[in-house]
This record gives structure tokens, C-alpha cells and sequence, in this order.
């Protein structure tokens, strides 16, 4: 716990920065399964994004755990505190005016709901994207063989199997991975982004 800090306010108003930068701040925050294809649908985006010389950043459940989230586990408590920094380093990229993409299950409803809160309290958007595939599916893909350990009790607390998946009651968007490609998934993300000004 921080005590005796003082909150230093910007150099430039909340207004002037998206209107200097020419681009407004949003997280564009995607949840659902391992293998659901949430990091390839948030790698075409930001590709997509990039080409279209927009100002944009992923941060990925599995990069991040390399770095600043590697003190963390997968228990309940440490999967709470991965999402509530991801929270607000996102909202630090959003209040940079950046578009930030943001890749992780995000199992638990509260997490992804405090992360919204903090955003909407800063006056910042919060796109919630659900990557929505059945278990069976993904248990099929199974890219990383990390099912087949979880379901043999190699892995434990795994989301699916041995740890719950909360699905987003109302996402601003929700893709079906197994009913839709990753260019049309691009697509709808873009035209959404688009119909909103935020591109
Ligand atoms: S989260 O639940 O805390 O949001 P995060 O997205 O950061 O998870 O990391 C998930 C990735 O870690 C998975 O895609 C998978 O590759 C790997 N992983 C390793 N162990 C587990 C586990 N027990 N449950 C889920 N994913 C795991």
C-alpha cells in the first residue's frame, strides 16, 4: 500500500490529446477459452490496424506472463490480479490514445467488470469482445496439448476443465470462432470501431 502520493494531473487536457494525436483512446478488451482464438483474432486486428497507420498495441495473456505478469499463477487470487493490472496498463495505453488490444481468458465476470470500471470511471471506452467457442472445440484444437495434460490432471485449475469460464452476459461483440474466420471476425471488429468513431 502507497501512502503520502499525490495524483499529478496531465499536460494537456483529456480533450486535447485524442484531438493533437488525431485518434481517440478505446480498449478493446477480448475474453474467452484457451484456443478460442483470441490472440489470432487480436494479431489480425492489429495488423489490420497498423496498415491503416492507426495507433495501436496488443498485450497477450501469454507474452505478458513472460514479463510483467510472471510472478502470477493460475489459483483464482493470482488469476484476479493478472486481469486487474491488465486493467490498468490498458487503460494507461487507452489514456494514451492508443487503440489497446488485450488478449486474455479472463475467466472471472467481477475481474472483466472492475476493468470496465476503471476505464468508463476514466471516461474512456471498454469494447468487450467474446471469442466464443464450445469446449469441445477448442478441446479438439488443443494447439499447445495443454487440454490433454489438464484433462489427465497434469494442469491443474484449468480453465474448462478443472477451473470455471464466467462467458460475458452482454459483449459489445461476439464472434463465434467456430462459425466465423479471423477476416470476417476483423471485419466486424473494424466496422464496430468504425460505426463508433473510434477509427
Ligand atoms: S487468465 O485466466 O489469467 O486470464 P491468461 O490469458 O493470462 O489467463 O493465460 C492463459 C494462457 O496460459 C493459456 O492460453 C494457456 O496457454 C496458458 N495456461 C497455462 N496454464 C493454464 C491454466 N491452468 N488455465 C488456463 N490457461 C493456462
Amino acid at each position: 500500500m502507497s501512502t503520502n502520493i499525490t495524483f499529478h494531473t496531465g499536460s494537456v487536457s483529456a480533450e486535447e490529446r485524442p484531438a493533437l494525436l488525431s485518434q481517440k483512446g478505446v480498449t478493446v478488451w477480448f475474453t474467452g477459452l484457451s484456443a478460442s482464438g483470441k490472440s489470432t483474432v487480436a494479431c489480425a486486428l492489429e495488423q489490420h490496424l497498423l496498415h491503416l497507420h492507426k495507433f495501436t498495441y496488443r498485450l497477450d495473456g501469454d507474452n505478458i506472463r513472460f514479463g510483467l505478469n510472471k510472478d502470477l499463477g493460475f489459483d483464482d487470487k493470482s488469476r484476479n490480479e493478472n486481469i486487474r493490472r491488465i486493467g490498468e496498463v490498458s487503460k494507461l495505453f487507452a489514456d494514451a490514445c492508443c487503440i489497446a488490444l488485450t488478449a486474455f481468458i479472463s475467466p472471472f465476470r467481477a475481474d472483466r467488470a472492475v476493468a470496465r470500471e476503471l476505464h468508463e470511471k476514466a471516461g474512456l471506452a471498454f469494447v468487450e469482445v467474446y471469442i466464443d467457442a464450445p469446449l469441445a472445440v477448442v478441446e479438439a484444437r488443443d494447439p499447445k496439448g495443454l487440454y490433454k495434460k489438464a484433462r489427465s490432471g497434469e494442469i491443474k485449475d484449468f480453465t474448462g476443465i478443472s477451473s470455471p469460464y464466467e462467458a460475458p452476459e452482454s459483449p459489445e461483440i461476439h464472434i463465434k470462432t467456430d462459425e466465423c474466420d479471423v477476416a470476417e471476425a476483423v471485419k466486424r471488429i473494424t466496422e464496430y470501431l468504425t460505426e463508433k468513431k473510434f477509427i
